[in-house]
């Protein structure tokens, strides 16, 4: 067989593997063609004139330099429809890269901070989900996250505002600039959070240190780790990962361009696999980082040469690190095997 030939076979294996999306801002999937889209149709100018233009200006150094041009993008959002027409796209996507299941993160605080009400932005991305299960039969979950640059009095405000909703919200996140806002900060409404049934997750060791990882666990009581890179600077650290069973929401192409592994040859997904932690790949903020869940797995898949039976286990652990009912679980790993035995 040729390259090219082994290349395309890989790719359609890929694509056609059974996999969970579990680390997925859907404001992140807003595409440069529905943000000019969604200006035209409420009235606004965008400071760019071209799609090309606001692809150009997505060059990042870090974290920090992607979240301004992220929140600016996010304000075009402003009705319902907007929510479910972002959602819906992001969900077509997902489905023709194989994805059985996604537990989306969103951002109130980003649009009630600029006047949206908060029934605006959760009913149009419940809609949006609602339409893509009738529409592909994917199951989704919807995790709210707390902007963690604001303080926890905010996150509170946005816990109370969320209250009528928390029986369609699986559970809460911490997401924005980590460096200086350790997970610490939010220990208390991470446990209201908990006392209230909900799921807990953060990112941390993106590109804080392990010692946000060591906090995330022992002060957020986290279900599931995003990101987790730097977990790998403390052995000790990543024993205990492992002895857990953590799953960690690792996100390749959102790594290269925020500068926090070098290049796709250098990141450290089979590293992890290695230790025997639970990692899982997924897009992060795919419109903004060059690809889906479906180029992550390709982007490490050629980056680091893995083998079909590590694109396995790493769809496997994404399975198993979801927030599902049993039943459903095991479903999806029966039709997961049942690829694998005849990829
Ligand atoms: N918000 C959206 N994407 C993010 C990321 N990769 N890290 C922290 N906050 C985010
Ligand atoms: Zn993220």
């Amino acid at each position: 067989m040729g390259l090219q030939d082994a290349r395309t076979e890989l790719e359609t294996f890929i694509t056609g593997l059974p996999k969970a999306e579990l680390h997925l801002h859907i404001e992140g999937s807003l595409e440069p063609e529905l943000m000019f889209a969604l200006a035209r149709r409420n009235g606004l100018e965008l400071p760019f004139k071209t799609v090309e233009d606001v692809r150009a200006a997505y060059n990042f150094s870090n974290l920090q330099d992607f979240l301004n041009i992220y929140y600016a993008g996010a304000q075009v959002l402003r009705t319902e429809e907007d929510f479910r027409d972002l959602t819906v796209a992001y969900f077509d996507r997902a489905a023709a890269d194989g994805v059985l299941h996604a537990e989306i993160f969103f951002d109130p605080q980003t649009h009630t901070d600029r006047g949206i009400p908060f029934a605006v932005v959760a009913e149009g991305i419940l809609g949006g989900m609602a339409e893509a299960q009738a529409r592909h039969g994917i199951t989704s979950k919807l995790i709210l996250c707390f902007l963690r640059h604001l303080d926890e009095d905010a996150a509170f405000a946005t816990f109370r505002m969320a209250e009528p909703w928390l029986d369609r919200i699986a559970g809460v996140g911490l997401d924005s600039s980590e460096r200086g806002h350790p997970p610490g900060k939010f220990a208390r409404v991470f446990a209201a959070a908990g006392e209230a049934g909900l799921k807990r997750v953060a990112h941390a060791g993106e590109e804080g240190p392990a010692a946000y990882v060591w906090e995330a666990l022992n002060t957020l009581h986290i279900d599931r780790l995003d990101h987790g890179n730097h977990a790998l600077d403390d052995e000790t650290l990543v024993e205990r990962l492992v002895a857990t069973q953590m799953t960690l929401t690792v996100c390749p192409l959102s790594n290269v361009r925020l500068c926090v592994v070098p290049e796709i040859g250098a990141h450290p997904i089979d590293t992890m696999l290695a230790k025997g932690l639970r990692a899982t790949v997924n897009s992060d903020d795919p419109a903004y980082f060059g690809g889906y869940i479906g180029e992550n797995f390709k982007a490490v898949a050629l980056g680091r040469q893995l083998s079909r039976e590590q694109l396995v286990t790493l769809a496997r652990n994404s399975f198993l690190g979801a927030f599902l009912d049993d039943p459903t679980r095991q479903d999806y790993l029966r039709r997961l095997d049942a690829y694998a035995q005849k990829g």
